[in-house]
């Protein structure tokens, strides 16, 4: 069926009448299930509910469509691929546009970071950037170096190592014991002096040298690496105070402990940048990635590694694998395919430094929700935002969430609820008068759950 075919399905068609069976992830599913949002196709800057109506996307889906939604590039690409070859192992076989994709998106990293190893989601890419640290250390002749440190409010996904670096308490309380050898550093949030900060907070570069007391206590000699978020996005946008991630990389250098960015969520413009490293002049070891990096249309995730670090993995017998991980769909030719078609846009368009042209007004625009009741804290960095609501009647959530209902049904928008915190992130595609319209509406969800 084509594009055109599918868009003129009648909205009986694209209504389920069973909603049970799809265990929904990450999901309030019985109030979902009670008053369903449902979304069936999209195109640009906006998503279209199956009765036609259309709904202005302010999250770019999940901080993934930079691009915008079912660009024709990326459609076309994804359908020839699909045509061409459907599948290829990567394990001990190749099929080019894996080595094309993999030199294109090493060409927009930070200098040095030459190398990519692709798996298909951003959680993977945590796990994957893990292992490859600890495998590192190991290879190295540094194998007692096994204790991983992460970041209080962080956010690396739902792997096993991803939640073990994480700091989101629900995300890990129910799941067990988790990694051993974990420590975090604190969060670089302090509302009382960073509240309505436009851009990376002047206050908080200290909150990295607790990282020196972190090895102090366990000794330089145990600890592998060291894993955030160069924006807290999952948590609510929480950018990096000035100076923090410099601070980091020293703290790092000074002990041999390597460095992880996960760039999930900054990576492929969102920071105004192909890498947040770029923006902060920071270059990380490793740096994670997913999401944008096929603007969301086809699943794909992966971690940039130092030479330093692929190379010291290529020795032994040459008939021997170097590093025992992968996954089956490592490097998919459809995601490949949409990943060189994505980056072709990305360059066509300048999307990245549109994002850094539009971020003063974003910025503005956003901050002038300040005197909205109840806002309590606004963030903004590139093309991002948080805005921290005040809990309704001493009930946590309730507000995010109906915010949310009332974003989709009453006013034609998606906004992210993490809590009572808001967050907005559109595609890096958002005109100034979509950016308009976003901000008044999201103005009225607060006024009306306040
Ligand atoms: C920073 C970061 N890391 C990892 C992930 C996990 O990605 P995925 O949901 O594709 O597994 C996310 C998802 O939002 C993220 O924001």
């Amino acid at each position: 069926m084509s594009l055109d075919e599918v868009m003129e399905r009648t909205a009986a068609d694209l209504v389920p009448n069973d909603l049970e069976a799809f265990w929904m992830p990450f999901t309030a599913n019985r109030a979902f299930k009670k008053r369903p949002r449902l979304i069936s196709r999209a195109k640009d800057m906006h998503y279209f509910a199956p009765d036609g109506r259309a709904v202005l996307d302010g999250t770019a889906g999940l901080w993934c469509t930079n691009a915008g939604h079912n660009r024709a590039p990326i459609v076309e690409a994804i359908r020839n691929a699909a045509t061409e070859l459907d599948f290829a192992p990567t394990f001990q076989y190749g099929h080019p546009t894996a080595f094309t994709l993999a030199s294109r998106i090493a060409d927009l990293a930070p200098a040095g970071l030459d190398h990519v190893f692709f798996c298909n989601s951003g959680s993977e890419a945590v796990d994957t950037a893990l292992k490859i640290a600890l495998a590192y250390q190991n290879v190295i002749g540094q194998g007692a170096r096994t204790r991983l440190i992460g970041r209080e409010r962080g956010y690396h996904g739902v792997g096993f190592g991803g939640i073990s670096v994480g700091g989101i308490v629900p995300n890990r309380r129910a799941f067990g014991t988790l990694l051993a050898g974990v420590d975090h550093l604190p969060t670089t949030y302090d509302r009382a002096h960073q509240a309505f900060t436009k851009g990376e907070p002047a206050y908080g570069a200290h909150f990295a040298d607790e990282l020196e007391r972190i090895v102090g206590l366990h000794d330089p000699s145990t600890i592998a690496a060291v894993i955030v978020e160069p924006m807290a996005g999952s948590t609510g946008v929480i950018p990096a105070p000035q100076g923090y991630l410099q601070r980091l990389r020293d703290i790092c250098d000074k002990y041999g402990i390597l460095l992880i960015f996960d760039e999930v969520i900054t990576g492929f413009g969102r920071l105004g940048h192909a890498f947040a490293a770029e923006r902060y002049g920071v270059t990380p070891d490793l740096i994670t990635f997913a999401k944008g990096v096929t603007s969301g249309a086809v699943p794909m995730g992966g971690v940039l590694a130092r030479s330093s670090i692929h190379d010291a993995f290529m020795r032994g017998p040459e008939h021997v694998i170097e590093l025992f991980h992968g996954y089956t769909y490592s490097a998919h030719p459809l995601a490949c395919a949409a990943g060189i078609a994505t980056l072709d846009l990305y360059a066509k368009e300048d999307l990245f430094a549109r994002a850094r042209k539009i971020e003063p007004i974003w910025a503005d625009a956003v901050m002038s929700l300040r005197e909205q009741p109840g806002v309590l804290d606004i963030r903004t960095v590139g093309l991002t935002a948080g805005i921290d609501l005040a809990p309704k009647d001493g009930k946590p959530g309730v507000r995010g969430y109906q915010a949310l209902e009332t974003a989709f049904h009453d006013l034609g928008f998606m906004v992210r609820a993490t809590g009572d915190t808001l967050a907005l992130t559109p595609p890096l595609i958002i005109s100034e008068d979509q950016i308009g319209e976003l901000i008044e509406k999201t103005g009225k969800v607060i006024a009306a759950t306040a």
